[in-house]
């Protein structure tokens, strides 16, 4: 038989806004590190994502900006793959849904359908917005519910009391996209009978779910949906942005965003295939005899992934064409949630991922966020635990190990890797424990237990630590050579098992590891053997993780989460003058300033504005010295949320411009202006 082959897919984000933290942790991180680990296990294996790019949501961003969906769909899906990109996203194609291969995939199973007569044609009356000039999908309406009288009551359901009716009884009925009333309006589309797969997605649910091991809270998803009975859904939608209909009097119609987006993977595929040369190639992932497909998601899209979807290639497969797998596991995560609160683009309430690279590396994310994967329930991002997983794990824990190492081995053995000598029960116990480390991370991630997984790696930093500790290699190296020897030895073959074991989870980080080390990664199984032999000559350490400082933090936290109008938008998204005009920027007077102990990069700064004086910690004392800048006139932003910098209060900012290589000038204006005057 073949080897096996392994299909992973990560949900294709609409390319309609950027991507944030909660979308990295709920499927694209926990994907990239099963991905490369299987890769460093020699796995055949592919990682499918790219762009969602139909449906209502698209249309009414390019709408709301006048301008067409090509337009908004460019933006996005670029920015989202630099994003991806810059976040280590290890992808073999970032493909779209807008290209031709995936028109013609997605028009190639409705009418595959449509020919055998599975598809049903019916007339339904719907809410269309004559001004918008479109159809009103459910969401966007919005009125008094007939029974409870509930304001905010959907079309066809109430939230309040469960109701559900036809859209000819909800009261008031508001369009949310103009705040017009919609009219009923009559249309027909064609529907999925997912009833007819009830029975066949039982079974595959429960058997797959045992076999497989399905995550509990995707059993209980299924479940749900698959007790309240399953029953025709419409395709297709009126609308003129998505896969037309292809069919003759259908114009105006496309293909529901969610029938097509699924099939995305398999456009995707093909164009793999085809960048590769070899067009047939695709099919030996999605419909080889020997190969498995895992789809990674986040909570929002369990049914599409575990139910429509399913039943979409059940009805395939009872064709005459060849047949396509079912998803094998789909490891669907909770969410992630920002600072204690739902990420929110209408509250502004997040970070997006470019935004977060262009101050912060990504290892550290990476690690954050594995470290804390909402894989059983919802979890949380905060500033603290991100400065504090880089500055106490990342740094002092495994950063620490590895450069303590470096630099002993260095000193005292020219950076040549030190033999072994007797060993004593202290460096047995060491080596059996990285011995079965591989093994040990590997039980986790093929279960996708990811963020165990992680957290066990870390772990054996920590025991390393602790085994350089014990074994006092400072005083052995003056009283016994060998021994100390032996000692160093160990630590080298540790942290090459940890380089490796931890560059799904940090690559760059892992590079640079294995860079120090003057060496190569082998595969996953024979990282734990002897892979560093004695006398190799090692290179200089570098630090791995530089300190995140308290007063970055502080700057995030005034930025991205303090309150709910804080920005959350990209740093190229145009603001209106009003918002700028919220800036108070002012001229100020430094009439004093004083170095704060143990920092060498903060004054601290006392100005004076036209009737008051505020104190302000800056970040500029490499930079100027006290007395150098007192007297000097400066622009301030004068209505800054008081923070604290190690400790101390700080009520404004001063601005200042940094050159490329890093040196700082304040912003100085000459004395004829007052203090407190506006600048504008
Ligand atoms: O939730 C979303 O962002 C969807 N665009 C995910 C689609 S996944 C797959 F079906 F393409
Ligand atoms: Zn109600």
């Amino acid at each position: 038989m073949s080897k096996e082959k392994i299909l992973v897919t990560a949900a294709l984000p609409y390319a309609n806004s950027p991507i944030h933290l909660g979308h990295l942790s709920g499927a694209y991180l926990p994907a990239d590190i099963y991905v490369r680990y299987q890769r460093l296990k020699g796995s055949d294996i592919i990682f499918i994502c790219g762009s969602d790019e139909h449906g209502v949501p698209i249309t009414i961003s390019a709408d709301k900006e006048e301008v067409k969906p090509q337009q908004i769909i460019d933006r996005y899906h670029n920015l989202n793959k630099d994003a991806f990109n810059k976040f280590g996203m290890s992808f073999d194609i970032y493909s779209r849904t807008s290209i031709p291969i995936h028109h013609q995939t997605s028009k190639e199973f409705f009418l595959e359908f449509h020919n055998r007569g599975l598809l049903k044609e019916k007339k339904t009356n719907q809410f269309y917005d004559k001004k918008a000039r479109m159809f009103l999908p459910d969401r966007y309406v919005e009125g008094t519910c007939p029974n409870c009288g509930y304001l905010e009551a959907r079309s066809d359901e109430c939230e309040n009391c469960g109701t559900l009716y036809d859209p000819s009884e909800l009261k008031n009925p508001i369009s949310k996209i103009t705040g017009e009333a919609p009219v009923l309006k009559e249309t027909s589309h064609w529907f999925f009978p997912l009833g007819n797969y009830q029975k066949r997605l039982e079974e595959y649910v429960d058997t797959y779910s045992k076999k497989y091991g399905w995550k509990d809270n995707v059993i209980q998803y299924c479940k749900g949906w698959l007790k309240d009975g399953l029953k025709d859904r419409a395709i297709t939608r009126d609308l003129d942005w998505g896969v037309p209909v292809p069919l003759d009097g259908a114009e105006g119609k496309v293909l529901y965003v969610w029938f097509e987006a699924v099939l995305g993977y398999i456009s995707a595929t093909k164009e793999l295939s085809r960048e590769k040369g070899k067009d047939s190639l695709w099919k030996e992932y999605w419909q080889g005899s020997n190969t498995k497909y895992i789809a990674f998601i986040g909570k929002d899209n369990i049914v599409f992934h575990c139910i429509i979807f399913p039943a979409m290639l059940m009805a395939w497969n009872d064709g005459d064409k060849e047949k396509y797998i079912l998803p094998e596991n789909v490891p669907a995560n909770e969410f992630l949630n920002f600072e204690g609160k739902k990420f929110s683009k209408s509250r502004n309430w997040g970070i997006h991922v470019m935004d977060f690279l262009n101050i912060f590396p990504a290892d550290p994310l990476r690690y954050t966020l594995a470290a804390n994967l909402p894989e059983t329930r919802d979890t949380d991002f905060a500033w603290d635990e991100f400065q504090a997983r880089n500055n106490n794990e990342l740094a002092d824990i495994l950063g620490n190990f590895i450069n303590r190492t470096f630099t002993f081995v260095h000193k005292h053995f020219d950076g040549k890797v030190p033999d072994k000598h007797k060993l004593l029960p202290i460096d047995y116990d060491m080596i059996k424990l990285v011995a079965d480390y591989p093994q040990k991370v590997s039980d986790l991630f093929e279960n996708y237990k990811i963020r165990d997984g992680v957290l066990e790696i870390i772990n054996l930093a920590r025991v390393g630590n602790k085994y350089f500790n014990d074994s006092e290699p400072w005083k052995t190296i003056k009283t016994d050579r060998a021994k100390c020897a032996t000692t160093l030895n160990i630590c080298l073959q540790t942290i090459y098992t940890l380089g490796e074991l931890l560059s799904p989870v940090i690559p760059n980080s892992s590079e640079k590891i294995f860079n120090m080390l003057n060496a190569g990664m082998v595969s996953w199984f024979e990282s734990a053997k002897e892979n560093l032999e004695v006398g190799h000559q090692m290179n200089k350490p570098e630090i791995l993780f530089p300190k995140i400082e308290d007063e970055v933090i502080a700057r995030q936290k005034e930025k991205y989460g303090s309150d709910d109008t804080s920005e959350f938008q990209s740093e190229d998204e145009q603001i209106t003058y009003d918002y700028f005009m919220k800036t108070q920027l002012r001229v100020a007077e430094i009439i004093d300033a004083e170095k704060i102990p143990k920092s060498e990069k903060l004054l601290k700064l006392k100005v004076r504005l036209a009737d008051e004086e505020k104190q302000i910690i800056a970040g500029i004392a490499k930079h100027y010295s006290p007395e150098e800048i007192k007297g000097k006139k400066v622009v301030i932003v004068a209505n800054l949320k008081p923070a604290k910098l190690m400790g101390i209060n700080s009520q404004g900012m001063v601005l200042a411009i940094e050159n490329e290589e890093g040196k700082l000038q304040i912003l100085s204006v000459d004395n004829s202006f007052k203090n407190g005057t506006r600048v504008k």
